[in-house]
């Protein structure tokens, strides 16, 4: 498919977290996803330490085992997502109504995780997580950017992603089975991709900016 031509501003605001209108049926090209990468490494790493790694995976085998992982992940991933706070939205009816869809999405996700033609992890070579604040923004910061530059290029060439990270439950399993390093290597998150079932994605809505931002004093 020739690149959809979106404004740098379309591509910004409609890369939505793609679950349902992922068409499992079609492959992606290898040199799809390489023209992606070759876009995401142009996004900044702290002292340009480039410590990155992207694991692409498209073995159906082992994205199998990887969709498993997901799904009982799944299972526990609120004993540790529960103490993150949740604050007060400005419509609680209209935040609901979004988080609604958002689940029936995500449980469409869950179920056919496993039939997605590929999936990226972007990784870390270094462990941090124990390391001091500065140390882990610098290090996580590293390949954040990246990954979503992954995505941003690849909603452009008509492909959709959602970035996950409850597999993260098992991270050292899905290290294990893809012969990542885990004491050397962090995984940051999973991202299957796909070509969209059509490309009309819209903008979120999304708490007013008032709301969210401060300037000079928090
Ligand atoms: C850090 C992070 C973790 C996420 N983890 C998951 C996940 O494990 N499973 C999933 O289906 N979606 C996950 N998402 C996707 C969010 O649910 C989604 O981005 C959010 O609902 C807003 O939807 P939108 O991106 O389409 O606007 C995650 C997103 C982020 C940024």
């Amino acid at each position: 498919m020739a690149n959809l031509n979106l404004s740098a501003d379309e591509v910004l605001t409609t890369t939505r977290a793609v679950r349902r209108r992922l068409d499992t049926s079609r492959p992606v090209a290898p040199e799809l996803i390489t023209e992606c990468l070759e876009i995401a490494v142009q996004a900044p790493t702290g002292s340009n330490r480039q410590n990155w790694r992207f694991m692409v995976v498209t073995e159906p085998d082992l994205i199998a085992a990887l969709a498993d992982l997901y799904r009982r992940g799944g299972e526990v991933a609120g004993d540790y997502l529960g103490v993150l706070p949740r604050l007060e939205p400005s419509d609680p009816a209209q935040l609901e109504a979004t988080n609604e869809k958002m689940h029936a999405s995500a449980g469409h996700l869950f179920e056919h995780l496993d039939e997605v033609p590929g999936m990226l992890i972007p990784c870390l070579v270094g462990r941090v997580w124990d390391q001091p604040p500065v140390t882990v923004a610098s290090h996580v910061g590293s390949v954040i950017q990246a990954a979503w530059s992954f995505m941003l290029a690849a909603r452009e060439r008509g492909i959709g992603t959602v970035w996950t990270t409850i597999h993260l439950c098992y991270e050292q399993e899905a290290a294990e089975l893809l012969g990542i390093p885990y004491d050397e290597v962090m995984q940051l998150a999973l991202i299957p991709f796909a070509h969209t079932v059509g490309t009309d994605f819209r903008p979120a809505r999304r708490e007013p900016l008032e709301l969210v931002t401060r300037w000079n004093r928090w």
